[in-house]
């Protein structure tokens, strides 16, 4: 049987991985779909905990590389569920990256992963609601709220945006643009 709430706590989940030769790009720093994968990994341990069932990837926020991460570096990610929705959960990562010699540790990224539960008809299915005990654990989930609203009103955005493109007009549209019109 479900249970009927759980706090924050109950699913936070962190993973420390360390950074191999095989996982840095050309240019010698770590691959930045490698970290994505483990954030995945993380924030699907974080939601199906608090979900009590598999949970799907539907949407991620804020993915933003602000410091190179490099190999021999020991990589910390930090899941934590900030929102319930009925079926979804946002999952808050907080990554970090800790130069083992020196113990300098650096905060690479946060993003958030919105995570659907599924039932074992593959349908989605309700969520426990969240029980937040601190004042941090109520800011979070405010701070989802907003930015599902926020996501969402991009999103319409971005749709009407694609459906008012005016290609007669490119030449004056791109004019300032780096590109060279070669059409007919
Ligand atoms: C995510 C998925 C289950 C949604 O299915 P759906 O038929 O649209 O289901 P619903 O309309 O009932 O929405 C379910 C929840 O997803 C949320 N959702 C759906 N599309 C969303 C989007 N683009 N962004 C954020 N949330 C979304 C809805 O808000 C709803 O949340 P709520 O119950 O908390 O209000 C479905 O699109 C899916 O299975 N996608 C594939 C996911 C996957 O395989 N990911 C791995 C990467 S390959």
């Amino acid at each position: 049987m479900q249970e009927q709430a759980r706090p924050v706590q109950y699913s936070q989940t962190t993973i420390t991985e360390l950074m191999i030769p095989s996982y840095a790009n050309f240019g010698g720093k770590i691959h930045g779909g490698t970290l994505l994968s483990l954030m995945d990994k993380v924030a699907y341990a974080a939601a199906s905990k608090h979900a009590g069932n598999y949970c799907v990837t539907v949407t991620v926020d804020k993915v933003e590389f602000l410091e190179p991460v490099e190999v021999g570096d020991l990589v910390s990610m930090h899941a934590s569920v900030n929102y319930v929705g009925r079926t979804s959960l946002v999952v808050g990562i907080r990554v970090e990256s800790q130069n083992v010699k020196t113990g300098k540790v650096k905060h690479t990224n946060s993003s958030f992963f919105t995570m659907v539960a599924k039932g074992d008809d593959d349908k989605p299915t309700v969520v426990p609601k969240l029980i937040l005990e601190n004042r941090e654990d109520v800011k979070r989930f405010i701070e989802a709220m907003n930015m599902k609203k926020i996501r969402e009103a991009m999103r319409e955005q971005m749709d009407d945006a694609k459906s008012h493109i005016e290609v007669e007009r490119a030449s004056q549209i791109l004019k300032d643009e780096r590109c060279i019109l070669q059409t007919n």
